[in-house]
């Protein structure tokens, strides 16, 4: 799969970014977030966990789309694949992990928010990056900026996305996908409220069929 069927496959570009805290959480949040109706779920590797709730997830729902986000370097991208990632995430765009990317055909989404981490990765043959941390990096109106000297990149913008600010990303032509840890608040994941986490993933997905309908006509 490249990134490009990657994206085919959302049905809402909302993905959300998950920080599990014990591995027993792993399998009824993601049954949760894929009931409400999200295609691809992104584990961060910044627990230690983190690694073993993402293969616990992919072996229970082997047809979802299951990635590892917060990959800082070689041996974590190489871990994640061992453990079934469909697509990797990194927060940077560093030529440890662009090398260590180049032997796998899977999806990897650099983040990238200057304009030489962008040419870094378009150098590197790369056409969607993760646009990291979005909000304190300009936002949306940053993005539109960049479709100026970069007008075939697209964005998967992640930090600081809400329901507040989701349709002003989702309306820029170049934002292919957004990404966020509000529909797995810290606290809802603690207490085990997986309802509320399946009625934090409708609530997306409403918001992304609104908008896209808005769109059509
Ligand atoms: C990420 O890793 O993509 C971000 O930390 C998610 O940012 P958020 O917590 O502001 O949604």
């Amino acid at each position: 799969m490249n990134t490009d069927q990657f994206l085919a496959r959302l049905a809402c570009p909302v993905v959300p970014v998950v920080v599990v805290e014990q591995v027993a959480h792993a399998v009824p949040l993601a049954e949760a977030l894929f009931s409400g109706g999200v295609s691809a779920l992104e584990i961060t590797l910044r627990t230690e966990i983190g690694l073993e709730a993402m293969g616990a997830i992919k072996a229970a729902f082997p047809d979802q789309l299951v990635g590892a986000g917060t990959v800082l370097n070689r041996e974590q991208f190489r871990s994640a694949i061992d453990r079934g990632a469909d697509f990797i995430v990194s927060p940077g765009a560093a030529d440890a992990l662009f090398d260590t990317a180049a032997k796998y055909e899977l999806p990897f989404l650099p983040g990238a928010v200057t304009g030489s981490e962008i040419m870094t990765a378009l150098d590197r043959g790369y056409r969607t990056l993760k646009f990291f941390p979005a909000e304190a990096s300009g936002g949306a109106a940053a993005i539109k900026a960049f479709s100026g000297p970069f007008g075939d990149l697209t964005f998967m913008p992640t930090g600081g996305i809400t329901p507040d600010n989701l349709a002003t990303y989702l309306s820029v032509n170049s934002v292919v996908a957004v990404g966020g840890s509000w529909l797995t608040p810290r606290g809802l994941l603690r207490e085990g409220q997986w309802e509320a986490i399946y009625q934090l993933a409708r609530e997306a997905v409403e918001m992304c069929a609104s908008l896209r309908s808005e769109v059509q006509q």
